[in-house]
């Protein structure tokens, strides 16, 4: 019986939706979408996902930007799983929400290299050496800290794509080193270019990689950090979309929460960026144990799918968006 109640849970390449799937499908409002949700519980087969991106893994649970993270994603069917690269004192790239959070995200305190940290702890105060003896940690459990290169061999090995993010750095590195070297550690390990999407929300990182390797450059993604309610007040406007899309950008990522206005229909933000041709990918849901959201996530990732026609989604737990695309969106696309 437990046996058989395993194979059931574990689908297509070991992908499975876990606990928290059916929870949230639980907690909805009755509604059609919940009933087409709750078939899909009893009926679908859970399978890898494009529109699912593993958000700095799986993050809401395991230790962001672990090993761990990153299989808890790929079990949970993302399609994609996020790098954020850091730099190193020597030089290498590390996978690291942002330069100076070794004190939050790794047990860097306890140990001798503390004494690195002067005031912050960043990876430019370490080296790769020094930065792998470290553990990611955060108030539950403990994680293997990866660089930028083995999280291309894990990712990889799964048959997943790659959403590496640059991050700010300070140091003596040029940025365009670093930009070359983003790209050039995924030559190196022989993954095509069609399987990653380079990130920043640095334009000029992007107009760098469109520049000096177009077909890197034409998947990239501007990220949006702009806090704009959909309304376009003090939001990229539809002269800036027509402006990076003659440019050569094809894919911007802003906060899901821009791109929905009134009752969850597409902000006049999402009707601008589809005018002007650009393909949208969304950041960030079950970014938090938000109990608002968490009741509500499935019909905002319909909106997003089905009204917005987001791209993909970043989500914290990406079984949520791997299950919602299984059951409502057409299969893997190429
Ligand atoms: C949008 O375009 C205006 C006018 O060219 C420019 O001043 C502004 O910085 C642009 N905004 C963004 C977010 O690119």
């Amino acid at each position: 019986m437990i046996i058989l109640r395993l194979f059931c849970i574990l689908g297509a390449a070991g992908v499975e939706w876990g606990e928290r799937v059916p929870y949230l499908v639980g907690r909805m409002n009755p509604s059609p979408l919940k009933r087409d949700l709750e078939t899909c519980l009893a009926e679908a087969r859970p399978a890898a996902h494009e529109f699912s991106i593993g958000h700095r893994g799986a993050c809401l649970e395991f230790p962001e930007h672990t090993k761990e993270s990153y299989e808890a994603a790929i079990s949970q069917g993302a399609g994609t799983v996020e790098c954020d690269v850091a730099v190193t004192a020597d030089g290498e790239f590390v996978c690291r929400h942002s330069r100076c959070d070794l004190d939050e995200t790794t047990n860097i305190l306890a140990t001798p290299l503390a004494g690195k940290c002067d005031g912050t702890c960043c990876t430019t105060d370490i080296t790769l050496e020094e930065f792998k003896s470290l553990s990611g940690t955060n108030d539950r459990s403990c994680g293997t800290l990866l660089s930028h290169r083995e999280s291309i061999e894990l990712i990889k090995s799964a048959g997943r794509s790659f959403a590496p993010e640059l991050k700010k750095y300070r140091g003596p590195l040029d940025y365009d080193h670093l930009r070359r070297k983003l790209v050039d550690e995924y030559v190196a390990a022989g993954v095509d270019s069609s399987l990653v999407q380079l990130q920043s929300f640095d334009r000029n990182d992007v107009d760098f990689w469109i520049r000096e390797y177009p077909q890197f450059g034409s998947r990239a993604v501007l990220l949006d950090s702009s806090k704009c309610d959909g309304s376009m007040a003090g939001c990229p406007q539809i002269s800036n979309f027509s402006a990076w899309k003659a440019s050569g950008i094809n894919y911007y990522a802003p906060s899901y929460r821009s791109l929905l206005g009134h009752d969850n229909r597409p902000s006049d933000l999402a009707i601008a960026a589809k005018r002007a041709g650009l393909e949208i990918i969304a950041w960030t849901i079950e970014s938090s144990r938000d109990d608002k959201e968490s009741v509500v996530v499935f019909e905002i990732l319909h909106a997003l799918a089905q009204d917005v026609g987001v791209r993909s989604v970043f989500s914290d737990w990406p079984a949520t968006s791997t299950f919602y695309a299984n059951c409502q969106l057409a299969g893997f696309p190429s």
